[in-house]
Parts: C-alpha cells; sequence; structure tokens
C-alpha cells in the first residue's frame, strides 16, 4: 500500500536526520572544546608566562642578583640567600615543568616549545650553581674592592644563562602564541558559523518534524478509520442473519460468520475456519456441486442454488447459497451467503400442493355441478319411468337408479371438496351426530374390527352441515375398516376408535395440520378417528388429499379430497399422524359455536297434508332436459307448467302470463341472466310470486344472493322427485290459497 511506503520513507528520513544532527552535534562540541582550549585560562596563562619570562629577562636577572646577594656579608646569610634563589628556581623550574608537560603532550604539543623549555631546564641549575660560586668568590673580596667588584660579579650574572635561556623561551612562547592566536581566530569564526548553521539546521528540523508529525496523524487517522472500517463490517457481517464464508482459491475457508457456524451447529466460527467449504456442506472439493460453482464464478457469474446440509446435531437442511468470486490484490477469493431456506421451501411446496389442489377442486367441482344437471334429468326421468313401469321393467330401472344414486354420491364428494357442498349450517352437536350414524357405522365396519366409541357428553356445538359433517365421519370410518382390512396383511385385531371431546390446543400442534395451520390457537371441538390398519408412508401421506389418489384397487381417491373440502368450509383444522404398520389416527379440529345445538332428531318425511293438486308453475332453467324432467313430474300432481329456457325468457314468459302464474321454480346459474337477477325482475312484476330455487350448489351460497325469507324454498339438485313434487305443490297452493281467500 502506498501509505505503507510513505510511512517508511518518512522513517528513513527522519533516521537520516537525527544521525547528521548527532554528527552535527559532536563537531560543534569538538570545535568548542578546542576554542575553549585558547578561551580565557590558555590564553591567560600563555601571556602570564611571557609577562614571568619577560620579568626574567633583561636586567630582572640582575636586579634579582643584586637583591639576593647584597649585604651577604658572612656564610650564614649566603646560604639564607642561596636557599630563597633555589625556592625562586625550584618554582621557576615546577612552572616550566608543568608547560614541559603541556608543550610536549595533548593535542597542541609544539616540540619546538618543548625543547626550548628543556633547555631552560637543564640551564637553570647549572646558573645556580654558578651563581653560588661568583657569591662565594664574592664573599672573600675585601670591603674596599667590593662594589667594583660586585658590579663586575653582578655584570657576569646578568650575562649568564638563565636570561639567555629564558628570553629564548620567551620568544618561542610569542610566536607560539602568534600562532595559536590566529588557529583561534579561525577557530572562533568556525564555531560562530557552525552555530548559525546548527540553527538552521535546527528550524529546517523543527519543520521537517512538524511536516513529519503532521504526516504521521494522518497515517495514524487513516489508519484507525481503516481499523474501524474493518471493525464495523467484522460486527455487520458477523451478525448478519445469514451464513456468511470466504474462501481462499483452494476453498479453504477463511472466514466464517456467527450465522454460518450456528447452520453447522458449531459455537464458534473459528472453528469452521480452515476447513473445505466443500466437506463442510457435506460434499467433497471435485463433487459436481464443486465444479458447478468453481466454473460458474470463474466465468465471473454468479452461482445461486440449493443444496442439503445435516448440521453436527444431525438435523437436515435446505441452504440456498449464492457464491460470487472478489479479487483483492491480486488473490481471487469466494465469497458465499447461505440461508437456511427449510421453512421457506416446505412452505413453498406446501403451497404449490394447496394450490394444486384448489386448481382441481375448481376443476371438479365444475364437472360435479355439470353432473347435477345430468343426474337431475336421469333420476327425474328414471322415477317418472318406475311410476309406469311394469314388475319386469320395474327391477331394471331400480338398479339404474340406484346407480344413479352412487353418481349422485361421486358428485356430492366432488362437491365437498370444491367446497361448494355446504348446504344447511346449524349449530351442531358432534357426540349426537356421530351417535346417531351408529347403525350405519356398524354396517360400514367390517365385523371382526373393534368399535370403540369415546364420546364426550355436554361438548360445545359447531357451526355445520350435517350430512356433510356425517359424509366426513362416514370416509374416514370406511378408510380406517380398509386400512384394517384391505392391506397387504390384514390385522388380526382391528380396532378402529372414534372420539370426540374439547382441547386446548397451542399453536404448535395447529402448524402440524395439513390443512387449517393458519387457525388461532386455542379451544376446539375434536373430531378424532384411529385405527391400528395398515398406516401411511410419507409419499402417501402427502398425496391423499388429491382427488382420485388411491391405493386401493376399488377406491375412487375422492374421501380424503371431501375432508379436506369439507374440514375447509368448516373453518377447521385436520391432524393426520401416520406411519407404515403402525395404523392412523385423523384428529379433526373444529371451532365451537356460540350457539347452543339443534337436537339430533331423525330426518322426518316431508310428507305434508295432501294439498290440492293444481296450479300453475313456470319453470326457469337452462337444461332442457331438466325443464322436462321437473315438468313431467309437476304434471303427475296436477300442476301446469310453462318452461323458459333463460333468465330474460323466464322474464317475458311472467310478463306473458301475469296473473295465471302460481309459483316459479327458478335455476341459479343460466345464460344471459342468471337466478339473482331474474327474481329480482320478477318481484319488480309482482312482488308477492313465490320463488322455490334450485342449484347444484349449496343452499347457503345461493342463499347468500337473496334477501332473507324472501325465497319461497331451496330444492337441491339433482333433485330427489318427490321433495321437488312436494315443495311445488305446497307453495303453489299456499298461493292458490291466498288468492281464494
Ligand atoms: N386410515 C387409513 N389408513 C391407511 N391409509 C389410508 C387411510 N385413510 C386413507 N388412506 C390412504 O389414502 C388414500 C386416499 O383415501 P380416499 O378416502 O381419498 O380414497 P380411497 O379410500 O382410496 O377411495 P374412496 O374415494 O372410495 O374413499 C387411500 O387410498 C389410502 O391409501
Ligand atoms: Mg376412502
Amino acid at each position: 500500500m502506498s501509505g505503507e511506503s510513505g510511512r517508511l520513507r518518512e522513517g528513513m528520513r527522519f533516521r537520516r536526520h537525527l544521525l547528521l544532527l548527532s554528527l552535527f552535534v559532536l563537531l560543534l562540541v569538538g570545535v568548542v572544546v578546542v576554542v575553549d582550549r585558547f578561551d580565557g585560562d590558555e590564553e591567560a596563562r600563555t601571556s602570564a608566562l611571557i609577562d614571568a619570562t619577560a620579568r626574567v629577562d633583561a636586567g630582572i636577572a640582575r636586579e634579582m642578583m643584586v637583591q639576593l646577594f647584597s649585604g651577604v656579608r658572612d656564610e650564614a646569610a649566603l646560604r639564607r640567600r642561596v636557599r630563597r634563589l633555589r625556592a625562586m628556581v625550584a618554582r621557576l623550574e615546577r612552572g616550566l615543568r608543568e608547560d614541559l608537560e603541556e608543550a610536549s603532550e595533548g593535542i597542541f604539543a609544539d616540540e619546538e616549545i618543548a625543547s626550548a623549555i628543556r633547555r631552560s631546564l637543564a640551564g637553570l641549575d647549572t646558573a645556580l650553581a654558578g651563581q653560588e660560586r661568583r657569591v662565594r668568590r664574592f664573599l672573600a673580596i675585601p670591603l674596599e674592592e667590593e662594589k667594583r667588584a660586585r658590579a663586575v660579579v653582578i655584570e657576569e650574572a646578568a650575562d649568564d644563562r638563565i636570561p639567555a635561556a629564558l628570553s629564548r623561551l620567551r620568544r618561542a612562547y610569542e610566536r607560539h602564541y602568534a600562532d595559536e592566536a590566529r588557529v583561534h581566530e579561525i577557530s572562533k569564526r568556525v564555531l560562530i558559523a557552525m552555530v548559525v548553521a546548527l540553527l538552521i539546521y535546527l528550524v529546517v528540523l523543527l519543520v521537517a518534524a512538524a511536516r513529519r508529525n503532521r504526516f504521521l496523524q494522518g497515517v495514524l487517522d487513516e489508519r484507525s478509520a481503516l481499523q474501524e472500517g474493518k471493525r464495523l463490517l467484522l460486527a455487520a457481517m458477523g451478525s448478519a442473519p445469514d451464513g456468511i464464508l470466504v474462501c481462499d482459491r483452494d476453498g479453504r475457508v477463511r472466514y466464517a460468520n456467527d450465522a454460518l457456524a450456528a447452520m453447522h451447529g458449531v459455537a464458534d466460527p473459528e472453528e469452521l475456519v480452515g476447513r473445505s467449504a466443500a466437506e463442510l456442506r457435506g460434499g467433497t472439493p471435485g463433487d459436481p456441486l464443486y465444479r458447478e460453482m468453481r466454473a460458474t464464478v470463474a466465468q465471473g457469474r454468479e452461482w445461486q442454488g440449493d443444496y442439503r446440509l445435516v448440521s453436527a446435531d444431525g438435523e437436515e437442511r435446505v441452504i440456498a447459497r449464492t457464491m460470487s468470486c472478489v479479487s483483492l490484490d491480486g488473490h481471487d477469493y469466494l465469497v458465499g451467503i447461505d440461508r437456511d431456506v427449510t421453512e421457506e421451501r416446505a412452505r413453498a411446496e406446501r403451497l404449490a400442493a394447496t394450490q394444486r389442489l384448489e386448481s382441481l377442486g375448481v376443476l371438479a367441482g365444475g364437472i360435479a355441478h355439470d353432473f347435477n344437471n345430468i343426474l337431475a334429468a336421469i333420476q327425474g326421468n328414471l322415477a317418472l319411468a318406475l311410476r309406469h313401469a311394469d314388475e319386469d321393467g320395474a327391477g331394471y330401472i331400480r338398479r339404474a337408479v340406484q346407480g344413479a344414486e352412487r353418481a349422485a354420491d361421486l358428485c356430492r364428494q366432488m362437491l365437498a371438496y370444491a367446497g361448494k357442498g355446504r348446504f344447511v349450517v346449524e349449530p351442531v352437536d358432534l357426540s349426537a351426530l356421530v351417535g346417531g350414524l351408529s347403525e350405519l357405522l356398524a354396517v360400514s365396519i367390517d365385523k371382526r374390527i373393534d368399535f370403540v366409541q369415546s364420546l364426550a357428553d355436554d361438548l360445545p356445538a359447531i357451526e355445520g352441515d350435517r350430512a356433510q359433517l356425517q359424509q366426513v365421519v362416514l370416509n374416514l370410518i370406511t378408510n380406517a375398516s380398509e386400512a384394517i382390512t384391505g392391506g397387504a396383511q390384514p390385522r388380526e385385531e382391528g380396532r378402529i376408535t372414534i372420539a370426540t371431546r374439547v382441547e386446548e390446543v397451542d399453536a404448535e400442534r395447529l402448524s402440524q395440520a395439513v390443512t387449517g395451520s393458519d387457525l388461532p390457537p386455542g379451544r376446539y371441538v375434536v373430531l378424532e378417528v384411529a385405527d391400528n390398519g395398515c398406516g401411511m408412508d410419507e409419499e402417501t401421506r402427502k398425496r391423499i388429499f388429491e382427488p382420485f389418489f388411491t391405493t386401493k384397487f376399488t377406491g375412487r381417491g375422492l374421501g380424503m379430497s371431501a375432508i379436506r373440502g369439507i374440514v375447509q368450509g368448516h373453518h377447521g383444522a385436520l391432524l393426520l399422524e401416520s406411519a407404515p404398520g403402525e395404523g392412523s389416527t385423523f384428529t379433526i379440529l373444529f371451532p365451537p359455536s356460540e350457539r347452543e345445538a339443534v337436537p339430533e332428531e331423525p330426518v322426518g318425511d316431508e310428507v305434508q297434508p295432501e294439498e290440492a293438486a293444481g296450479g300453475t308453475v313456470l319453470i326457469i332453467d337452462d337444461e332442457e332436459v331438466v325443464r322436462e324432467v321437473a315438468a313431467e313430474l309437476l304434471g303427475e300432481c296436477g300442476i301446469t307448467t310453462i318452461c323458459a329456457a333463460d333468465g330474460v325468457e323466464g322474464v317475458a314468459s311472467f310478463r306473458a302470463h301475469g296473473d295465471r302464474i302460481d309459483a316459479v321454480l327458478l335455476d341459479m346459474t343460466m345464460p344471459n341472466m342468471d337466478g339473482s337477477e331474474c327474481f329480482r325482475q320478477l318481484r319488480a312484476i309482482r312482488d308477492d310470486v313465490p320463488v322455490v330455487v334450485t342449484s347444484g350448489y349449496s343452499e347457503e351460497e345461493v342463499l347468500r344472493s337473496f334477501e332473507e325469507g324472501a325465497l319461497a324454498d331451496f330444492v337441491h339438485k339433482p333433485f330427489d322427485p318427490e321433495r321437488l313434487q312436494q315443495v311445488m305443490r305446497r307453495v303453489a297452493a299456499a298461493r292458490r290459497r291466498v288468492g281464494e281467500g
């Protein structure tokens, strides 16, 4: 990185500055030492020496001698004087020796001075001895001659070698001093120059240091910003709900976040680092999935797909992975984002299955509806034929009637599956309803099977259609019986249990429901049918609600589909537990009703007291056969009929025949003008005309299109001839009675 190398360069430059500065300071110290040596002391000492020599020189020696030896009269005085002289010479000698020492060692050693000093030293003793000698000589001289003689001696002494040596020394000193003074002067200038240079250098260095500090601060800021960014990124990646992994080109995990660790059932993401990503997902480097991912990202594209993962806790999960390639500093890395989609995929599968079933339901409902119309014609005509047939013919017709009834039952199952078969909704007591079916159930169940009923007393009512609920119970019981007797190995001790109860159901249990899993948790009325029959494997369990799915030779595969439609229509839920060889338990949950249950009573014959026959009925139906059968059936009771093929024609006929019409039999689904619009128009013409609606769909659904009490009655298609005759006779007679009265 350029920041890094810039930092290195800057660091080196700074060290160079420091080195230079230290060298400079060393040099400066040297110069200061040199200057200092000649400064002050050295200079003063040199000039003192020169002064001393100057004093010794020229006359001083003589004076000295005069002073020393004048008045010396005896030996004792002479000795005293000589001691003083020696002390003086000794002082002089000490001084000279010190000078000699300095002049012969150290940086400024000067051999010339040294030898001059040495010579002076050598001469001192001799000179002293000479003086002594002379003074002794002088002592021997008589007093008269003394003055002259003294002068001679003193003259001699003055010419002696001390002053000569000292004056040479002085000259040498003077020369030397002149040289050194020059050196000193130069050194002083150098020193000043160096001090100025050092100051400049220090300023430069300070500026450089400030710049360097600014630069370093920048680098530090940049680094801490980078580190903060990195930490933030790691924290964000670490807390991401999706698993994130980064692999090197060999497919080894370099980074994994917490979510990924959780997916693999390990506590610490570090445990995944260094492992092979392919092996982590349960594959191998080089397996087809690995090659596919590699090939895709190698083309610079993103790889997306699902894989199955068996995590450390042994659970199988579906993971959706997005993999792409990221290049950094010339290295390629693979970045994968894993999402646990187990639930999502399962939900999508369930939704797809539900949608498939629903579209099949629409189809089945449509077919059933059309079939009902056809069956209405067949059953109506068969009923008519039966009345006119002789004994032989009646047998055939009855069989045909049975066939038609089975077909009608099939239609009923299909309509129930399509959710279109809910006819009369009322509060029903499930226990009572099952109890009432006992006889019918006993016939439907194989004799060898133990049938146990466990029905709760005072069960809350549920809002339901009795016929449909009976259909559910019957279908479940039939299936249970068939599972016991019909399997590959029929069970010896078969048992079927039917139970009703109230249960508090929680969300978790509801979530396992095959249908109605979205119901709120709470109190439900439960209908449970359990058997110890052959049970179902996973594959069968998944498909039992598909219409026409059956594993039985004679089965139609509509029973469970109808149950599903009915349970949905009743806003209930269905739970299923089953395993091969271990029987099955179907549990249906119904929301309890607020209302009291209507007591269970045997469906009474709707036979009315004989109504006087007669009257005129307008039949409006788009199916010609239905019109014909209805007309024929009503004709049998002495009712005159007028037929119309659709709503428009019906309204026209009604307008034309006006008062003559006592009642109208009106179909719901018709082209041009449907039943409800036709009803509105008929009532607009005459508001008291009784209208009986007929439809293959549920009464509840039909009634929703009308105001309460607007219809005289409802006859379900395919119609039971007896019921149609009864209803129409009653309605037409009532109108006539009103008319007569
Ligand atoms: N209690 C059960 N035990 C085992 N398998 C069952 C049970 N109930 C249903 N099944 C399975 O579900 C399939 C579908 O059942 P469904 O009632 O819809 O059709 P069917 O019984 O085959 O024919 P039908 O329309 O005559 O009832 C059955 O064929 C059977 O494989
Ligand atoms: Mg069945």
